[in-house]
């Protein structure tokens, strides 16, 4: 299936149209951002790494239970998946306290959750994704009771699989954001990306940090750390 015309540019990917309107193609870009875009840079390799490691993690969670809009890898930067409306709710779920919610609530970045946490933000780049909480959501009608049912127990189940996936990597799955897409008949798929810039994995034995953060907080060694997860998903080691 090939790509028509652009129907999209985001910060990270741009969105095609394909000549099946229920399909479209995603093109993975090296570009990265912060801060809602204030900080602007480039990461070397990372189309590839996000587009390839996504297409694993979507299979992955596919075969157990979780409906994706993958449909197929067309190239190292290309993929061919289910055209959605994307439901304007960052879902985010951690297992350790890091980043906003260290920040937040005032506490230590790798503080380990009895439980795992929800929370939602808006998906709206001019208002920097507020946090708000189901009621919210319902109010502004960015999803209705069941949808948010069904997304957060699509939700933890990613968490469930990717946890225990990435710690025989020898990685710890810290916290990630997922956004969820309806198919034309209004079923709730997976959608968006799973990657190091949509996740926090830090190295089970060094406590390394292997993700966006290295851009975000100008750590150094980011194609570094995209190439190492890289290598431990695809090697299985
Ligand atoms: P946070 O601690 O900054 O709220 O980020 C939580 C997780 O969500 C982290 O794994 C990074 C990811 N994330 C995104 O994918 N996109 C975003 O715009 C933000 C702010 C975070
Ligand atoms: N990509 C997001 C932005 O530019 C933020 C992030 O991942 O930290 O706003």
């Amino acid at each position: 299936m090939e790509k028509t015309t652009q129907l999209y540019e985001g910060k990270a990917k741009k969105v095609y149209a394909t000549a099946d309107p229920n399909l479209c193609v995603v093109s993975y870009k090296d570009d990265a951002t912060a801060f809602n875009g204030l900080k602007k840079g480039t990461i070397v390799g990372k189309g590839v790494v996000n587009n390839r490691m996504t297409n694993m993690m979507m299979r992955l969670l596919e075969k157990q239970g979780v409906p994706t809009h993958f449909v197929e890898e067309l190239s190292d930067r290309e993929t061919l998946v289910k055209k959605v409306k994307i439901v304007a709710l960052e879902v985010i779920i951690r297992n350790v306290s890091a980043g906003s919610f260290a920040k937040r609530y005032g506490v230590e970045e790798g503080i380990v959750f009895d439980e795992p946490t929800i929370e939602f933000s808006y998906k709206n780049d001019d208002l920097g994704d507020p946090l708000l909480n189901e009621y919210h959501a319902l109010a502004l009608k960015l999803a209705t009771k069941d949808e948010i049912a069904v997304i957060k127990k699509y939700a933890f189940k990613v968490n469930e699989v990717l946890k225990e996936y990435f710690l025989k990597l020898g990685v710890r799955l810290i916290d990630f954001k997922l956004e969820f897409g309806r198919l034309t008949d209004g079923t709730i798929v997976l959608a968006d990306e799973i990657s190091p810039d949509t996740c926090r994995f830090w190295d089970a034995k060094t406590g390394e940090k292997l993700d966006k953060d290295r851009f975000r907080r100008d750590m150094g060694g980011v194609e570094d750390a995209y190439k190492e997860i890289f290598k431990r998903v695809i090697t299985g080691e």
